[in-house]
């Protein structure tokens, strides 16, 4: 749900509801001194340390740390979020929360939820009822009656207007149903979107059916899969097939297991195993990530062997390990994909090739290597490349350095060399710039409002001409904005896939936070015509910030070096120094360039 809540209404509910009463259903609650004193629901404890304040309006467990007020408790206990978390509260005390016009696509909502419940009950009744080609094909893919009712399967005939005219009965308008993507459109008249298939409803975590999967029973006929559109109850990127039986399981193994397809997930479950999700073939968003989180931070990626299953496995990791989850990637060989490998060997199967899942990183230079011959020089060259570029967006140094070990153990490469190619030469450089911030704030916010155009300009740059995007990634550490980072991250992620990058697609993988920073970037940055020349740049101008850096480092460096102890270092430091002044003198006309 999007909606705004205005902060007085929160402040509303807050001085309606008291913490105690409301804390007091999920715990026992006993007096203590000003405070009350109960078990932690958020971890398992013996002794109470979960306090309850009702001068405050807050708790806080002093063994596990949780802490917030009342909206903050409910969100926690029910697992809901933030606007759920006000709207259940406002349910309960009293306080209206949404304007007239809400409520009126509230309403329309709810009508759009009820005539798919009915669509899918129509199409559950065709599978179930009589002998049919439907029920038939499920059976033949080792489907049982309890999991076909469980996900609610149903079957649409080999017919035109089978749905069209149950709804005609009903008195419900064409239009309405074309726009669920119920019914097509063609030369003036309206029939049945899905014919002869096995229907999937898609439910979201509400338990409302927002929009169906077709599979089609005929070889023949294309796609393969036909899905509902979007619509106003169904966005493709805010939702993950099966999460809505899946999700208490998940939370209580804290692990999902994430694939492609409908009937992995379905198939998986049969089996038992039931922590699972599938994100429908289409690339994972940033969403799906969060939404995932909220039940289980560990992810094992089951995406199909073939080559399209490895690319969406690869582009996934991303996005989840950039979401905060610890992302794993299980291999299936030998076998298309998690369906049939659970159908041929059984659960006990699938649950050990899920824990022999090789955590993302090491699965992606797995990858790398078997790409490129590591005992040939050229091969060993792009191997580290790539090698690079990974570990380059890892966030733990330590990690990092596990892993540089290794890299630099099977290619006979020294660790400081291969370094060097992970950060470039100014890794401590960065550092010294977040000192300066906090040492001159008048210098620094012209500095800053440069760096900021610098940025905003790379990015248009790389949406505009993405064949600039190979030469700007090697200056990516200059993106210092945090939502500037994440567009570029995104970018850098789609270009992998698609030379070219796709606005909708971009805006599709970020948050809504960051899409009024990119609508920003799109309108307020122009070239005319002087890309080639704007990028030049942009790239000398980094190119001579890093210098500069450098220059200040060396200086700040020789000043705490011993004359005679640090003798040869201080004359490489110093050579170093007179090369950068010279060249930096040289480059002058080009620090002036205006952009
Ligand atoms: P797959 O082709 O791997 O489907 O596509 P699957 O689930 O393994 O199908 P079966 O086992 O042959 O029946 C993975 C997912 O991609 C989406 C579907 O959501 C599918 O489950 N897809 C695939 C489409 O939306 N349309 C298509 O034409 C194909
Ligand atoms: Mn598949």
């Amino acid at each position: 749900m999007s909606t705004i809540i205005k902060e007085e209404i929160i402040d509303e509910i807050k001085s309606r509801s008291n913490i105690v009463d409301i804390v007091g259903r999920y715990v026992t609650l006993k007096r203590a001194g000003a405070n009350y004193k109960g078990l932690c629901p958020f971890h398992s404890e013996d002794t109470p340390s979960f306090i309850v304040s009702e001068d405050k309006q807050i708790f806080t467990c002093f063994g596990c740390g949780a802490t917030g007020d009342v909206i903050e408790f409910i969100k926690r206990i029910e697992n809901i979020e933030f606007v759920d978390a006000i709207e259940k509260l406002a349910g309960e005390c009293g306080v209206e929360i949404k304007t007239t016009s809400e409520k009126k696509s509230e309403k329309k909502k709810e009508f759009f939820y009820q005539i798919n419940r009915d669509a899918a009950l129509f199409f559950y009744h065709n599978l179930c009822e009589t002998n049919n080609a439907g029920y038939a094909y499920m059976k033949s893919r080792g489907i049982n009656n309890a999991t076909l009712k469980k996900f609610g399967i149903g079957y649409a005939k080999d017919a035109w207007d089978g749905l069209y005219k149950y709804f005609k009965g009903k008195n419900i308008e064409d239009r309405i149903l074309f726009d669920l993507g119920l019914l097509s459109h063609s030369k003036g008249k309206y029939f049945d979107k899905f014919r002869n298939r096995v229907i999937f409803p898609i439910i979201n975590t509400r338990g409302k059916i927002i929009g169906f999967g077709g599979r089609t029973i005929d070889k023949n006929a294309l796609p393969k899969y036909l899905n509902s559109p979007e619509s106003i109850i169904f966005q493709k990127k805010n939702n993950l097939y099966g999460l809505n039986l899946s999700r208490q399981e998940i939370q209580k193994l804290d692990s999902v297991i994430l694939v492609e397809g409908y009937m992995d997930v379905i198939s998986l479950y049969q089996k038992g195993i039931k922590n699972t999700a599938a994100s429908l073939g289409t690339a994972l968003t940033v969403q799906q990530a969060q939404m995932l989180k909220r039940y289980s931070n560990n992810i094992i990626l089951a995406y199909d062997s073939d080559e399209a299953g490895k690319i969406a496995a690869l582009r996934g990791m991303d996005i989840l390990y950039e979401a905060g989850c610890n992302v794993k990637v299980l291999k299936i060989e030998g076998y298309k994909d998690p369906d049939e490998y659970v159908k041929t060997y059984g659960k006990e199967a699938f649950m050990k090739l899920a824990s022999e899942a090789v955590p993302f990183i090491e699965y992606k230079l797995e990858e790398a290597k078997k790409n490129n011959n590591i005992h040939t020089t050229e091969g060993k060259v792009a191997y580290l490349k790539v090698a690079a570029r990974i570990l380059r967006k890892i966030k733990s140094q330590v990690e990092v350095e596990a892993y540089i070990k290794k890299i630099a153990d099977e290619t006979k490469i020294s660790e400081n060399a291969f370094k060097l190619e992970i950060h470039g030469n100014n890794r401590e450089v960065t550092k010294v710039k977040y000192d300066e911030k906090k040492g001159k704030p008048d210098n620094l916010s012209t500095a800053d409002k440069n760096n900021n155009l610098l940025e905003k300009n790379l990015i248009k740059l790389m949406i505009i001409r993405s064949e600039f995007i190979p030469e700007i990634r090697k200056y990516s550490e200059v993106f210092s904005n945090t939502a500037h980072q994440r567009i570029y991250d995104i970018i850098d992620l789609l270009y992998e896939e698609d030379e070219e990058i796709d606005v909708s697609k971009l805006k599709d993988n970020l948050t809504d936070e960051d899409i009024p920073t990119l609508d920003n970037i799109l309108e307020n940055i122009q070239f005319s015509g002087k890309e080639v020349q704007i990028f030049h740049d942009c790239i000398n101008r980094i190119k001579i910030d890093r210098i500069k850096k450098r220059q200040k480092e060396i200086i700040e460096v020789l000043q705490v070096l011993d004359e005679e102890e640090d003798a040869s270092h201080i004359r490489q430091l110093t050579n170093e120094l007179l090369d950068i002044q010279k060249n930096l003198s040289k480059d002058n006309s080009i620090e002036r360039g205006d952009y």
